[in-house]
């Protein structure tokens, strides 16, 4: 497969997906919109606004337009991948393209009903080699994300996190009461289980998250060893083990 990266680290470049959207048409990163379907259904009403954070190429969006969902509104930093899209799917009105970095989302402040992304926080994380301990570095950029996310949604509204992170992991990025939500976790996936996230704005974090919170900065490392589930074709999640 010529777009795997040279190593790793690549996948957090901006350069290493432009290139790749030069050539590839099409991947669909968590498996496909039918998998998850019913959760986003639960979560997301057809006339709410909808911003899509690391689009990609994935047919998502368009798979969520053809179900009922009108306002779409889909970001990523790689331009070749933003102007593909835009002429893919320029029949679908409603839906918009914009070369954006979610670090620094260009919208107003509460202006959107969701927020949702797959895959794209997995994407910065691809250096971490110890989950339980996230570098300095990667937990600045997802709190940096984090906080634009939660700057953007509406009180009420949710931000729906799709992604290869089990919530030992996750959890401890996404809780904080600064963020102004709740979380909810849940499954979906036969073979591998993917993770669904889902923060609502404006509730507070339960007891447990809250602990997990005060907890964090002096937490243990434990000693078991914590084996991750491999997917598809691409290893970076063995690799990165988040
Ligand atoms: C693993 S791919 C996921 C693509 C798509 N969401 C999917 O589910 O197939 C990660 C995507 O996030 C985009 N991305 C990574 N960092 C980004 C950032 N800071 N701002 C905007 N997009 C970013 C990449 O260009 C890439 O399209």
């Amino acid at each position: 497969m010529d777009h795997l990266p040279n190593n790793n680290s690549q996948y957090k470049d901006q350069d290493y997906w432009d290139e790749r959207y030069r050539h590839e048409e099409t991947f669909e990163w968590l498996g496909p919109f039918s998998h998850f379907e019913h959760l986003l259904r639960e979560e997301i009403r057809s006339n709410e606004t909808i911003l899509i954070l690391g689009c990609g190429n994935s047919s998502m969006s368009y798979d969520m337009f053809m179900s009922g969902y009108r306002s779409i509104t889909n970001i990523d930093f790689s331009p070749n991948c933003i102007e593909k899209m835009a002429i893919k799917y320029a029949c679908c009105s409603g839906m918009e393209w914009k070369v954006m970095d979610a670090k620094a989302l260009e919208f107003e402040n509460e202006s959107f009903d969701v927020v949702l992304e797959k895959g794209t926080l997995d994407a910065m994380m691809v250096d971490e080699k110890n989950p339980w301990n996230v570098s300095q570095e990667t937990a600045e950029i997802i709190d940096q994300v984090s906080k634009e996310i939660s700057r953007v949604l509406r009180k009420g509204g949710r931000f729906i996190s799709i992604t290869f992170a089990q919530p030992h992991f996750r959890k401890q990025l996404y809780a904080k009461r600064e963020y102004r939500w709740s979380i909810k976790h849940q499954t979906y996936g036969s073979d591998f289980h993917y993770h669904f996230y889902t923060m609502t704005k404006g509730e507070n974090l339960s007891s447990g998250d809250q602990e997990l919170e005060d907890k964090r900065s002096q937490r243990a490392e434990p000693q078991s060893t914590v084996y991750l589930q491999i997917t598809e074709n691409e290893d970076y999640l063995n690799k990165i083990e988040i």
